[in-house]
């Protein structure tokens, strides 16, 4: 049975004003005890037999190529893992090189994921990210020279600002890069952020449907297959540790913020690093909420989940009378409901029809 880890790292260098992730810029003295704590927590896990050997593990943040990358590699030696198993750090271009990576590797990492967002200088500086176009090559050469088995680009679309040719720019400025996977996500206004606050920057639906259209055209085109809404990936190359969060796996999340599912059981932990310290320090549980998904919720979010990908779901998961109203959204195949390129800019849409 596949089981996965997810490790949060909640260390950035600045924060991007469309953030909403659990991510601090001012607690760098806090990465220390933070680091001892995962690992206290991880080993507790382990003796007390919770942890079964990880078929996946993400280290996500936050910035997790921020922390001392020795540092970060004996937090994930503490992590039990079966033969095989995917092991991916997030990445921030401009704090990758050679020697970080070769750690990485040389500790079990065999996937990073790396933040391009664009690869358009005035799109990266209206996103506000620190990096330009120049790191992400340096960066993918160094996961290459280093021996990383398989590597992601993360991509946003819909910035102020952002034209439809640059758009363009950053695809084939990506798929030039030739990489085994691209995420690429809308960018989308969290609640409480800076970009909330402002709504002349607010992305346009419209403007958003278009370049995920061609996002569809140039990554296909150049041999990527999406298989989920925003995923796309050549052969051998998909992220196993999405996969299992898809199929409604389970997994254990260490750190703050970090989330976890057994068996129809979700919890999160505490929000702030500092809270995690604590807790971990007075061997107290780092959960600070849980809830209990019934069978029939449980059923109902497997079908919107799967709907999403292209393994998509049971042709009898809709209202035959819905079928007829999803015309073009949808297409039958060997049994199974798959969303048309027109049906995944309106997957919600469809999702409220399942049943
Ligand atoms: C939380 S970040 C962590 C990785 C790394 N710090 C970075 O920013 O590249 C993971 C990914 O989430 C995506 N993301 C974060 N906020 C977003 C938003 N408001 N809308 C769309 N995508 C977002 C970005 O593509 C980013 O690469
Ligand atoms: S670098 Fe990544 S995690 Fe940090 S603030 Fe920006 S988007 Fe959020």
């Amino acid at each position: 049975m596949p089981f996965g880890v997810y490790v949060h790292i909640p260390f950035c260098a600045r924060r991007c004003d469309y953030c909403a992730f659990a991510t601090w810029t001012d607690r760098a003295p806090l990465m220390g005890p933070y680091l001892d704590a995962l690992r206290v927590d991880i080993r507790r896990a382990v003796e007390r037999g919770q942890l079964p050997p990880a078929t996946s593990v993400f280290v996500g943040g936050g910035t997790p190529s921020l922390v001392p990358a020795a540092a970060l590699v004996s937090v994930l030696a503490e992590i039990p893992t079966a033969p095989g198993a995917e092991v991916t750090v997030e990445c921030n271009p401009d704090t990758v090189d050679r020697a970080l990576l070769d750690t990485y590797v040389a500790g079990g990492v065999d996937r990073i994921s790396l933040g391009v967002q664009s690869m358009v200088p005035e799109v990266l500086s209206a996103l506000g990210r620190s990096h330009d176009p120049d790191a992400v090559h340096r960066a993918v050469d160094a996961a290459r020279s280093a021996g990383v088995r398989s590597f992601n680009l993360d991509l946003i679309y819909g910035g102020a600002g952002e034209t439809l040719a640059d758009w363009e720019r950053t695809l084939d400025a990506a798929v030039a890069l030739d990489p085994p996977h691209v995420s690429a996500y809308a960018l989308t206004v969290e609640p409480g952020t800076p970009l909330a606050a402002d709504e002349a920057r607010h992305p346009d639906d419209d403007d958003q449907a278009d370049k995920y259209l061609l996002a569809e055209e140039r990554l296909s085109g150049a041999g990527l297959a999406n298989y989920e809404i925003s995923n796309w990936a050549r052969a051998g190359h998909r992220c196993r540790h999405n996969e299992l969060y898809w199929q409604q796996g389970d997994y254990l999340g260490f750190g703050c913020a970090a989330h976890s599912h057994r068996a129809g059981r979700r919890w999160w932990n505490l929000r702030t690093p500092e809270r995690y310290i604590d807790a971990v320090l007075a061997d107290r549980s780092t959960e600070a909420a849980a809830e209990e998904l019934g069978t029939d919720r449980r059923r109902l979010e497997g079908l919107q989940l799967a709907l999403r990908t292209s393994r998509g779901v049971p042709v009898d998961a809709l209202d035959p009378a819905d079928l007829d109203l999803l015309d073009g959204l949808v297409v039958a195949d060997g049994g199974r409901l798959r969303l048309t390129v027109g049906g995944r800019l309106l997957a919600n849409e469809v999702a409220v029809r399942l049943r």
